[in-house]
């Protein structure tokens, strides 16, 4: 049976990733900081190794184990943030993964990767729907981070060509398992989903980011990926890979939603009024982004089936409010 290594699996999409990966029969091992991520999250079936990319010795110590592909979700993830602590996001992200591939590829003998990339890598869209050819012109420490890394895995298959990886540029990640049993909890939580959903949980008012947006209503439009259809383009890069290349894809339903429509969806599911308080615009935020997922439909038969705004919203909601 395959053997995978997940880093970050005790984060949002690495711990759906660990148990998909687990009910399909694979052996998952988890490595994580826990920084970020949380212990409860990880499947019981899976290995665990609590280490940080950063960290030699901590990898040296992982990849005694052999495993047959390493998918690679830890990350620092806050758009904002990332601009506040630029060094921190480049020490963790792009020099964290470059040590975690060069380890996994020299003591761990590993030639296939999957790396969480995103649609940030891209900046503001000259184009829409944004097709993976679009120039790359990140606007965030972040993106700058995700282009690096993307540009790392190339450089070590072309001294390598055995190598094999996928970078999956993931638009907007978003819901929960359909009974509420698994789902969001980043801390600090910078996704507009939670955060509509725990303002009627805590009876607070919404921060709405800007209303003046170059947008059909004025706040920003994004294209929404269920985390369980994400899982599924993990699955079918992870059997890509067996042909050897290097491959960028979207993943994306092509569909744009507004904030606002999300603060809509969010009241139609909840039943309640959202209180919206509009707050000035967030640094980094670009008016729209719709992926053009026509390439991983075509090469991998990727077809969401979660994705429709309302199924995310409303398996978002069980979710949190099983944690109120
Ligand atoms: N959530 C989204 O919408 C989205 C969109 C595009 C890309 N991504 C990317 O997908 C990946 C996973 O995102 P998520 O939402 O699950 O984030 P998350 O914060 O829930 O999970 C990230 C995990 O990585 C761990 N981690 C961070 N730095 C580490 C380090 N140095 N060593 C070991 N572990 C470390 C954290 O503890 C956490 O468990 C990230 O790389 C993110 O940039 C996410």
């Amino acid at each position: 049976m395959m053997k995978i290594l997940v880093t970050g699996g005790a984060g949002y999409i690495g711990s759906f990733m660990t148990k998909t990966l687990l009910d399909k029969g694979y052996e998952v091992t988890v490595f994580d900081n826990l920084e970020r991520g949380h212990i409860e999250a990880i499947d019981k079936r899976a290995g665990f190794v609590k280490g940080d990319i950063r960290n030699d010795n901590d990898l040296e110590i992982v990849f005694k184990n052999k495993f047959d592909s390493v998918i690679h979700f830890a990350g620092l993830i806050a758009v904002g943030e990332s601009e506040e602590e630029p060094d921190l996001y480049y020490q963790n992200n792009v020099v964290g993964s470059k040590k975690l591939f060069d380890t996994a590829y020299n003591t761990g003998k590993i030639n296939k990767f999957i790396f969480s990339s995103s649609a940030a890598v891209y900046g503001n869209p000259v184009k829409i729907p944004i097709p993976e050819d679009h120039p790359k012109d990140p606007t965030s420490a972040y993106g700058r981070n995700k282009l690096e890394i993307e540009e790392s895995l190339s450089r070590l298959k072309k001294d390598h060509p055995e190598v094999s990886f996928a970078a999956l540029r993931y638009f907007n990640a978003a819901g929960a398992t359909l009974d509420g049993l698994m789902g969001e909890e980043h801390v600090p939580e910078t996704h507009i989903i939670p955060n509509v959903i725990n303002s009627l949980l805590k009876d607070q008012a919404f921060s709405l980011f800007g209303d003046d947006y170059k947008t059909k209503d004025g706040t920003c439009v994004r294209d929404y990926i269920h985390v369980l259809d994400l899982v599924e383009a993990h699955l079918l890069a992870l059997k890509k890979l067996n042909t050897n290349g290097a491959y960028f894809y979207n993943v994306g339903t092509g569909r744009g939603y507004s904030n606002n429509e999300v603060i809509k969806t969010v009241e139609k599911v909840s039943g309640r009024k959202v209180n919206v308080h509009v707050s000035s615009r967030r640094a980094g935020d670009t008016d729209e982004l719709v992926a053009d997922p026509s390439k991983i439909k075509t090469e991998l038969g990727f077809v969401p089936k979660y994705s429709d705004l309302e199924t995310i919203v409303r398996s978002a909601w069980i979710w949190h409010t099983k944690q109120n």
